[in-house]
């Protein structure tokens, strides 16, 4: 990833890690809006889509302007997520499953905003993450909103579908392969909850 003798900052891999983590969570969003009946659910995944992508992007440039090359990483299930996301004939409340607000999430927002207040982040990187997490609050907001309507139109009716992590989950989980041991705790729990 060292592109140059610069000393790497220690929150290096976890720009890295949002970039890759956000990048994939915009191509899986705009794969269900493609595909689902519901014009309102399409509207709010191509909005969060459009924000995740941006974020990808965003902090992959953050990364050079440090002197860095992002390190692209595909996730393992990703695949898998992409294959149920964009097929037609799953339902959406079936790709909704029990996505809601995970405290390994919020936890992890938390964390970031305190370490922004302590000065752990330059500057612009500190500006970029307080945006960065204004930005998904909302987006998760916003998905709550369109997952509740779904699943009101289906008459409150529960799935059998396991509980698959959201996309900004996965852009967590995708920090803890990077060593955040603080956040180790919620996502095993995370993690678990998902299987
Ligand atoms: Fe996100």
């Amino acid at each position: 990833m060292e592109a140059t003798t610069k000393q790497e900052p220690a929150y290096l891999g976890l720009l890295n890690a949002i970039s890759n983590g956000e990048s994939a969570a915009g191509i899986y969003l705009e794969a269900w809006a493609d595909v689902t009946p519901n014009p309102d659910l399409a509207c709010t995944l191509r909005l969060v889509a459009a924000r995740e992508r941006s974020h990808g992007d965003v902090f992959c440039r953050r990364i050079s302007e440090l002197g860095f090359c992002l390190e692209k990483k595909v996730d393992p299930r990703s695949a898998e997520q992409l294959a149920k996301l964009s097929n037609p004939n799953i339902s959406d409340l079936e790709k909704i499953g029990d996505r809601s607000e995970n405290s390994a999430v919020t936890d992890f927002f938390a964390d970031t905003r305190r370490k922004i207040a302590e000065g752990e982040y330059d500057p612009m990187t500190a500006n970029l993450l307080t945006w960065y997490i204004a930005e998904e609050i909302d987006s998760g907001r916003r998905l709550k909103e369109a997952y509740d309507c779904v699943r009101e139109m289906s008459g409150g009716k529960k799935t059998s579908a396991p509980a698959g992590p959201s996309a900004d989950a996965e852009a967590i989980m995708a920090c803890m392969t990077t060593g955040f041991s603080k956040l180790e705790k919620s996502l095993e729990k995370l993690v678990k909850a998902s299987r």
